[in-house]
């Protein structure tokens, strides 16, 4: 009897864990990546009024070293992005970003297999008119690698 009323408790503690995290993360993101090239998301949204701040978490869950399979979370206007691809080329050693290209408004590192990174940015300058993307600037990823940054006022 006493066994089964401590499990009742530990899957009633782990219950409302989860729900902490979901109500709790609306100023953040978790990104899964992988050996196949992919996001695990297409879309998340930034709320300028409830995060001043904002941070995203970036776990490359393969194998495959950065070198091969890097992958990184780069945020732009959706009109900067190809342009922001094409110079980050000559900049493999910055995670194929222009040193100091002020169009990207945020960006992790660029990591490989087993990794994991993250970065908190202020949302002030965010512009919830505009459209935003997320991508992997590691050369070639960004057609698969994509989504959309929903801006919130
Ligand atoms: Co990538």
């Amino acid at each position: 009897m006493k066994k089964i009323l401590i499990s009742a408790f530990i899957a009633l503690s782990a219950s409302a864990m989860a729900q902490d995290a979901a109500t709790t993360n609306a100023c953040s993101v978790s990104i899964d990546s992988n050996d196949a090239m992919q996001f695990n998301l297409k879309e998340f949204e930034i709320n300028k009024s409830q995060c001043p701040e904002f941070s995203i978490t970036l776990k490359h869950v393969g194998n495959l070293p950065a070198a091969a399979m890097g992958h990184n979370v780069v945020i732009t206007q959706a009109s900067d992005k190809d342009a922001v691809l094409k110079d980050g080329l000559a900049f493999p050693a910055n995670g194929y970003l222009k040193e100091g290209d002020e169009r990207v408004v945020a960006h992790t590192k660029l990591i490989g297999g087993q990794e994991e990174t993250s970065v908190s940015f202020p949302t002030k300058d965010l512009d919830a008119s505009k459209a935003y993307e997320f991508f992997c600037s590691f050369p070639a990823h960004a057609t698969i690698m994509n989504g959309k940054v929903k801006v919130v006022e």
